[in-house]
């Protein structure tokens, strides 16, 4: 990595929305614990940011978002209790997952202003440097974790980076949308961006994922910035502003594998199912149910 480049030490995982798309489920269980076959989404999407070799977990979390905390915490009488069962395996997985002492933040938005107003909630905690934000719900599934193809393509680029994927033509009013120097790269420069283009009017058809890298100038953007689509204020709105206002270099990082907006509910249901399919212990037994399931509905 070229020494200028600042490292990518510290991910924000912005975790205070309201999940309405999941009522009456996220009334008192907040939608990034739903599972997704047996780890909650956000275990998911956190065992992404350490496989990329991620030191601090920042989450801006919010009301009855408590058991989040929790989650990343240890568990002294559940322990003490797989301990006496004799379960060594559910130990094992347990201590894998938990993050040492130290390496987890949380703060809170207090009203779900936006997803913008989420991230500059963590300004303190990240401080005067570069880091990633993933976002909970979209769930990136592929040959190598989508924030560690990031970490390396910005060892060369610097700067912000974005992770981008392709969607039809006619569905790029429902996203934020990037125009690239190159579409077909791996990596490109990003000429433009816009949130939920108007039908006929985006640049093209690669839409923001959920995967970030972004400089410590964006606070500053994102403690200005006014409401935007949705009336929530809107990271793509500051990005923009860091990249025409400030001209700081982006560029976007095409993520090859498959993505489940875990979000929706269509989403969720299928990541649930192609994860269950991959998994040893349970591929052979689902498989033949869903199977059975599927010839009866035909
Ligand atoms: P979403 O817009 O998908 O989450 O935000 P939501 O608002 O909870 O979902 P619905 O539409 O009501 O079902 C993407 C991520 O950003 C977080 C959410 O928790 C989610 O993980 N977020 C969103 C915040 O932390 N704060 C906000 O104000 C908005």
């Amino acid at each position: 990595m070229n020494a200028a480049i600042r490292p990518i030490r510290k991910a924000v995982f912005p975790v205070a929305g309201l999940g309405t798309r999941f009522l009456p489920a996220t009334k008192a269980v907040p939608k990034e614990m739903l599972t997704i076959v047996d780890r909650p989404v956000l275990q998911h999407v956190v065992d992404e940011a350490r496989a990329a070799g991620i030191e601090h977990f920042i989450f801006v979390t919010g009301r009855n978002k408590g058991v989040i905390e929790d989650h990343f915490d240890s568990q002294f009488e559940l322990e003490a209790t797989l301990e006496a069962r004799g379960k060594k395996k559910e130990l094992e997985a347990l201590a894998r997952d938990l993050p040492a002492a130290g390496q987890t933040s949380f703060t809170r938005q207090q009203a779900p202003l936006g997803l913008g107003h989420a991230v500059w909630c963590a300004r303190e905690i990240v401080g005067d440097e570069p880091f990633a934000l993933l976002l909970p719900d979209m769930l990136h599934h592929g040959p190598t974790p989508c924030l560690s193809d990031m970490i390396k393509a910005y060892g060369e680029t610097g700067g912000n980076l974005i992770a981008v994927a392709p969607v039809p033509e006619d569905q790029t009013h429902q996203y934020g949308i990037v125009g690239v120097e190159d579409a077909k790269a791996k990596v490109s420069a990003i000429t433009g961006m816009v949130e939920k283009p108007k039908p006929g009017t985006a640049p093209s058809n690669l839409h923001i994922t959920g995967r970030y890298i972004l400089q410590p100038e964006i606070f500053g953007l994102l403690e200005k910035q006014e409401r935007g689509a949705g009336g929530e204020i809107q990271i793509t709105d500051s990005m923009i502003r860091l990249m025409q206002d400030e001209k700081q270099p982006f560029h976007a990082v095409r993520f090859d594998g498959t993505i489940y907006d875990c979000g929706s509910k269509i989403g969720f249901l299928t990541a649930n199912v192609a994860l269950a399919l991959e998994r040893d212990d349970l591929a052979k037994d689902f498989r033949r149910d869903v199977e059975q399931l599927l010839g009866r509905k035909s």
